[in-house]
């Protein structure tokens, strides 16, 4: 297919008999004129995770501002969908968005369950789908799509590094709690072959159905326990209340996990938070001129601080960007498109990024600890950390 950038001006600059004359220098008219990229954006605008969304979507909006509102010379247009964190209805709000919306593009999602509902889908229809955050590993792993790219982690990345700092400090002994889906289950076994590769006891992981919030029955039980840590994987409204229960019930065993514990939490969680160490490819303190702009932009944009959330869904856009930079706006020529998105080298507010062959982010994980209210970056628990991609085949 052609490029849309130039199409319409074609059509219209016939000479003599009717032939084309090419024109392929898009003008400011053909720019206006070249048919939208319609990017469906499916993630959670209400629930636990609605401010994880909101993030992302302020993030994605910024890119797309700062490149002037245009994509390898087409104009943006979102479709936004709500999907509630409900994966029961990921399927179905994933085929509106490509098969009755006809989305060029899919940014989605934040939370795994729901991401194997797309996933089914855009593998099928084979729609470009960028995953911003959802870390269910097995979307880059044995079920990778050449069309499906995640600029945000796998689940595996960042619990495996708390797992390896936590065993380095010397601790002995951990429990793990989280919320009983697939991330919160692959966290926890990440964490516990982080931990016991270090030489550490993994003792138990205790659970509830994701997104409840009923956490005494599992905090009554950590005193029998006798470990040194708990490992935790919870995000968004349900770790402010987690953080602030495990203050309260005053418990010895020290309180860390996978970053989000503490992402964008941390006004809510108040002095609850102070001294929790966590493990992320983002932290507060991280300096640099890209961090530093980015920072400055969202809180004007979004009216509060950047977050890993924001970091990533930023990324996702700059990566839509490369691609369809480098195919002038033709997602048609699909070779060219995933040639140059797989190349990318993007540089993000979180440092320097690439791709694994599995289309994955390579990237530190930095150990980060709360102190007056912010992640401050306390040392690189795994630098350049690529998940396994095990069993991917393209
Ligand atoms: C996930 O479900 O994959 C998920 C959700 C929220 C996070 C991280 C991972 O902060």
């Amino acid at each position: 297919m052609l490029n849309h950038g130039s199409i319409n001006r074609r059509r219209l600059l016939r000479v003599g008999g009717g032939s084309l004359v090419a024109a392929t220098i898009p003008t400011t008219w053909a720019i206006a004129q070249a048919k939208p990229v319609k990017v469906g954006l499916m993630l959670p605008y209400s629930g636990t995770f609605a401010q994880l969304g909101e993030n992302i979507t302020h993030a994605v909006e910024m890119l797309i501002a700062e490149k002037g509102g245009t994509l390898g010379g087409r104009p943006v247009q979102f479709v936004r969908l709500d999907d509630e964190s409900k994966p029961e209805a990921g399927p179905q709000n994933a085929e509106r968005l490509v098969k009755k919306d006809n989305v060029d593009v899919l940014i989605g999602t934040v939370h795994s369950g729901v991401q194997m509902g797309i996933h089914k889908v855009v593998r099928e229809s084979g729609t470009l789908t960028i995953i911003p955050n959802a870390g269910n590993n097995d979307v880059t792993r044995s079920l990778c799509a050449r069309n499906v790219f995640r600029t945000s982690f796998t689940n595996w990345q960042p619990a495996y590094g708390m797992g390896v700092a936590l065993a380095k400090k010397g601790a002995k002994r951990a429990a793990f709690i989280t919320w009983d889906y697939a991330a919160g289950q692959e966290s926890g076994a990440a964490f516990k072959e982080g931990f016991e590769k270090g030489g550490g006891t993994f003792v138990r992981m205790l659970t509830l159905n994701f997104p409840e919030t009923n956490f005494q029955p599992l905090l009554a039980q950590v005193p029998g326990l006798d470990v040194d840590a708990v490992g935790a994987f919870f995000a968004g409204g349900g770790a402010v209340q987690f953080v602030k229960e495990y203050a309260a019930a005053q418990l010895k065993p020290a309180l860390c996990g996978a970053g989000f514990l503490t992402e964008g939490t941390l006004p809510a969680q108040g002095k609850a938070a102070e001294g929790i160490e966590t493990a992320l490819h983002y932290g507060d303190s991280l300096t640099g001129a890209k961090n530093e702009a980015f920072m400055k932009a969202f809180r004007a944009k979004a009216g509060r601080d950047a977050d890993v959330y924001a970091v990533q869904g930023y990324d996702a856009a700059q990566l839509l960007a490369v691609g369809l930079d480098a195919v002038k706006g033709d997602l048609d020529n699909e070779a060219g498109l995933y040639k140059a998105m797989r190349g990318a080298k993007l540089e993000s507010p979180r440092g320097p990024i690439s791709f694994s062959d599995s289309q994955n982010v390579i990237q530190n994980i930095y150990l980060r600890r709360v102190e007056n209210g912010l992640n401050k970056v306390v040392g690189v628990a795994v630098e350049a950390l690529a998940d396994p991609g095990t069993g991917c085949k393209m």
